[in-house]
């Protein structure tokens, strides 16, 4: 039914260290779905400096999320790796989306609520009015799929009522200007799987943040395998063996992390871990998990490391990619201008 062809977009803030969740929720996605879909791979740095950032560190950190894309798999030439801030029309559509978009609708957003905190007199406006840039970044290109983390749902929800609502509000200049069908996609999160939500490993009931006071509540990309390991040993359990079924997990969310952990890593099931590890102390599925993720992630984090001591390359990755989005952007943002009768 959609006229639009499938594209992908999808975007990493750089702030903080990348940990497992973003791996499993997020990258390891972006690598699967390059085989198969016109892919668009973003380090949205504007979405950074809605909090306070050194510049020196949000300079390394905007490469060091390039740099963990390519070692991860995701290929440069094939897909379009870039920065935000170097193709200015995702500030120009969403300046265009702070209109349409609601007080109300914003007003919902779970994460400004956990992000702003008590302060909310004091965040940034800009803190406040993320979702209508990630909007913006997503439709910008009219992508039609979103690999992401559970914890972004609420967000692309929003990116598909500022769609619609463009689609409504503008119909007919829309069709005037020759454009069937609405003029922005109703874009369709990518969140299923084992690893959709990682939990700390100290509290199976929070979420695994790049933000949490102790290291030990994740794993980072950039961690050795000694340190990996540690992490999971001290990771939290509860007494009983593994059970041999999903029902036997509930209520016991620490349980739950460590074999949707697993089987992400693993490329498989929760059912299937259960199937082989049902039964199992902790101690047993833990030494296995070390070796897994040690295996997974070692060759990752090392390459990282690598790709970080070579700047140049990284930036002429950024660059090249910038310029091939602005490609596809320029037109779009045109387009816009057109319908809402601004004249270029
Ligand atoms: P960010 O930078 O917080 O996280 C990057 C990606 O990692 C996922 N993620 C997780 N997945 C599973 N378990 C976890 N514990 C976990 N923690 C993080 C996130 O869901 C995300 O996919 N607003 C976005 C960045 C963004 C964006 C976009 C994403 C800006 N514009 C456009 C998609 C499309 C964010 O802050 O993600």
């Amino acid at each position: 039914m959609t006229p639009f062809p499938e594209r992908v977009f999808s975007g990493i803030q750089p702030t903080g260290n990348l940990h497992l969740g973003n791996y499993l929720g997020a990258i390891v996605k972006f690598v699967a779905l390059q085989k198969t879909h016109e892919c668009l791979f973003c380090v949205v740095d504007l979405h950074a400096i809605t909090v306070p950032q050194e510049p020196n560190e949000l300079r390394a950190a905007i490469r060091k999320i390039a740099a963990a894309y390519i070692a991860s798999g995701v290929d440069p030439v094939k897909n379009i790796i870039f920065n935000q801030s170097q193709v200015a029309e995702h500030a120009e559509l969403a300046w265009v989306f702070n209109c349409v978009a609601r007080m109300g609708w914003l007003n919902r957003m779970t994460q400004f609520k956990e992000k702003a905190g008590k302060d909310r007199e004091n965040a940034s406006i800009g803190l406040f009015a993320y979702p209508t840039l990630m909007a913006a970044d997503i439709l910008l290109y009219r992508a039609t799929h979103v690999p992401v983390g559970e914890d972004q749902k609420q967000h692309i929800e929003l990116a598909r009522d500022i769609a619609q609502k463009f689609n409504n509000d503008f119909a007919e200049s829309i069709a005037a200007n020759g454009h069937e069908g609405g003029f922005f996609p109703l874009p369709e999160p990518l969140i299923q799987g084992p690893a959709a939500r990682v939990m700390n490993l100290r509290d199976g009931l929070k979420k695994m943040s790049k933000s949490d006071p102790s290291e030990y509540s994740r794993i980072s990309l950039s961690d050795d395998s000694d340190t990996i390991a540690q992490k999971v040993r001290k990771a939290k359990t509860d007494p009983e063996p593994l059970p041999t079924d999903k029902d036997g997990l509930s209520g016991r969310p620490e349980a739950e992390n460590l074999i949707g952990i697993y089987a992400a890593l693993n490329d498989s099931t929760t059912e299937a871990v259960l199937q082989q590890f049902g039964g199992a102390q902790f101690s047993a599925f833990k030494q296995q998990l070390v070796d897994l993720a040690v295996a997974k992630l070692g060759p990752i984090g090392a390459e990282m490391r690598r790709l970080e001591q070579d700047s140049a390359y990284i930036d002429s990755v950024l660059r090249d990619g910038s310029q091939r989005a602005r490609a596809i952007a320029g037109p779009i943002m045109n387009q816009v201008k057109d319908i809402l009768g601004l004249i270029r």
